[in-house]
This record gives C-alpha cells, structure tokens and sequence, in this order.
C-alpha cells in the first residue's frame, strides 16, 4: 500500500519490548458465610456443596460496601507490592460484571480514589475471563505505548446479583476483589493470550432479565441464571485445550510450571482441567474456590495472591492461568508470577 498523502507521517506508538505483571494485591470483605448459613435459604447441605463444587465458605461484602470500595483496597495492595505510585498510573482497566450503575464505569471512580487521575480508565464485561482479559489487553498497552503502567483490577460483589433461593448458583458465587500492576519488563512477562468466545451459548450463564424488562414488566429482580450442567461439561471439554494452546504459543510445557492457576468455578472442574492437561502432580494449583467461591473476575488474582503469601507459587515463577465464563468467553495466557 502506498503512503497516504498527508503532509507528514505519523509518529508510531512507541512502547516497550516487554511487559510483566510488577505486583498483585487481594481484598476479602471480612463476612464469612458458610455452607451452612446457605443452607438456611436453599434444600442442600454442606455435605452436598462441598463434594458437588469444593466450597466450604466464601465472603460476602457488608450491604454498604461497593464494588469500587473493595477495588480500592486490592488496587492500594498491588501498587504497595509493586512499588508503583498511582500517579505512575497510565490506565485502569476494571473487570467486573456486578457494578450496579449501568454508567459511569467504576474505573473512573477508581482512578479518583487511588489519586491516579487523569489515567484512562474503563470497564469491561469478560465476566468470570475478566481479569486474563485485563492482562492480556494491558500486555498490548504496555508494548503497544498506550501507556507505562496499567492497573487490571477483577472485583465483583456477587452477593447483589444471586437469587438466594436458587438451588443451582447460591451457593457457588462470593465477593472480593484482586487488582495486578502491569509495567515494562526487561523480558517477556507475559505470554501470548489465547482467547475467544462462543455468543452462541450466551444464555448459559445469564443475568435472568434485562433491565428494560424490569422496567416494562415488573420482573423480579435479575439474578445470574446457569445451566450448571452445561457450564461444567463446557468448562472441563473445551478449557483444557485452550489451556494446553497458551502453553504451546508461550513455548514452554506443563512440566516447566511452577503453578496452574484455572479460575476457580468449581474444584470438579479444576480436577478435570488437570487431568486433562497431564499436569505433573508435584505443580501447586490454586484451590482457592474452598474459602472463597467463585468470585467470577477476583478470583485468579485473589487465587494468585493467596499462593504467593503462602509460599505455594514462588515469586518470579511460571503460572498458567485461564479464566472463562459468561459470553460464553474465555482468555488464558502463561505468566511470570511478580
Ligand atoms: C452447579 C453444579 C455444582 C451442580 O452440580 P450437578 O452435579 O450438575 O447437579 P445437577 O443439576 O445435575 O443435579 C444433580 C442432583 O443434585 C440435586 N441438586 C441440585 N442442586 C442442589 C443443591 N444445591 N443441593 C443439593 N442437591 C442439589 C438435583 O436436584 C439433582 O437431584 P436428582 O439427581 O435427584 O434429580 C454443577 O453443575 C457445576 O458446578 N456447574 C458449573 C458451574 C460453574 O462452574 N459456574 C461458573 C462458571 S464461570
């Protein structure tokens, strides 16, 4: 293609050759609600949800606390881990699919919180792929020079959309939230994202109604929805091959890991993943889901900074981690734990 007959060219985008995640940092809301306190709403037992899904317990938020407060504190714990000051920040990019106000987004308020304006600062909705969507796209930033520091945060306050007396999703969801400083790097932190989507399932894990419904037709209020049995049989088929690619386009096998971080939907699943994916039994895998449930987009930076506080992953390790989830969407990419 010929130049285009502009008076000058463009500058390009200029960033860095290389990027890695600088520091992660995790935000529990102190309420612990047990598989017994779910089965005061619910006909199970705590017997049941643990063998079924793995949970023992997960956190609620106090009905006060918003999505943005809990962003807040597991930001401030990655930017301390990461040593970067929030006016370092170049750009905010906040998964979460459970932020009540249709607009504005929550990174905005975010940005204003942590003192990281002007940085740009945005939503997305990758449900429970969020946070490796966060990654992936600040990866890009980072090289691409959009910006130097981009803050991925994963939060969700599930507790507002789940419909407590539904036997098929009470007691798999929590809160929380989990944040990831992504900078330049000297060598490739992270690795190629292998991602995608399949619209065509979208209603397997759903918000029930949408809001103009229960504007025009006095709906109830609408929860998630899940078709568990689809979910579970979509997760362990089709996620391990997609975990396996993310190996394969960073170059490296299960055996060079030092830890399988898989969102944590369901310890079933995560079983099924490792099984599948031949993983030596001696790698640490997160197993997170017992004592905090499915936190949708918190919960492989949450997993991740529980592994590193605890010495099961070592810092400057390899980690495989895939989040995948409502859309139906997916995203996982081989990382450099900080
Ligand atoms: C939700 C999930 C744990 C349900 O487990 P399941 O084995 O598929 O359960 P089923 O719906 O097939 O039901 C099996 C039996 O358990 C019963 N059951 C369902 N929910 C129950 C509950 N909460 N407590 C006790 N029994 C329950 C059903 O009535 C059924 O009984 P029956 O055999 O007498 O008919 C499972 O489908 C799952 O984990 N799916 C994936 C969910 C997930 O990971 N979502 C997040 C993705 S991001």
């Amino acid at each position: 293609m010929t130049q285009p007959t502009h008076r000058g060219t463009l500058n390009p985008p200029a960033g860095a050759k290389h990027a890695r995640i600088w520091g992660v940092g995790g935000y529990r809301p102190e309420r612990v609600v047990t598989n017994e306190e779910v089965c005061t709403w619910i006909d199970s037992s705590d017997e049941w949800i643990r063998e079924r899904s793995g949970i023992v317990s997960r956190r609620w938020a106090a009905p006060e606390e918003s999505v943005v407060d809990m962003a807040e504190q597991a930001a401030r714990k990655a930017l301390a881990s990461a040593g970067i000051n929030p006016s370092q920040v170049g750009a905010i990019i906040l998964a979460t699919v459970t932020h009540p106000y249709q607009t504005p987004a929550a990174a905005p308020i975010l940005a204003d919180r942590l003192g990281a304006t002007p940085a740009a600062a945005f939503d997305i909705s990758a449900a429970c792929a969020g946070y490796c969507h966060g990654i992936s796209l600040a990866n890009d930033m980072v090289r691409g020079g959009s910006a130097e520091y981009v803050l991925v945060v994963g939060v969700e306050k599930l507790s507002d959309f789940t419909d407590r007396h539904d036997r098929g999703t009470a007691f798999i969801f929590g809160d929380g939230a989990g944040a990831a400083v992504v900078g330049p790097s000297d060598f490739p932190g992270i690795g190629p994202t292998v991602w995608g989507s399949d619209g065509a399932q979208w209603e397997t894990i759903s918000q029930r109604d949408p809001w103009t419904s229960v504007r025009d037709h006095d709906v109830d209020w609408p929860a998630i929805g899940m078709a568990g049995q689809s979910v579970f049989r979509w997760a362990v088929w089709s996620m391990a091959p997609v975990a396996q690619a993310a190996l394969d386009k960073a170059g490296v096998s299960a055996d060079d890991l030092d830890a399988f971080i898989p969102h944590q939907a369901n310890m079933r699943i995560i079983d099924a993943m490792i099984k599948q994916l031949k993983l030596p039994a001696h790698i640490p895998v997160a197993r997170d889901i017992a004592e905090t449930g499915n936190t949708s987009a918190a919960s492989i930076p949450l997993a991740t900074e529980r592994m590193l506080e605890q010495g099961e992953a070592p810092h400057g390790g390899l980690a495989l981690q895939i989040g995948f989830g409502a859309g139906l969407v997916y995203a996982a990419q081989v990382v450099v734990l900080p």
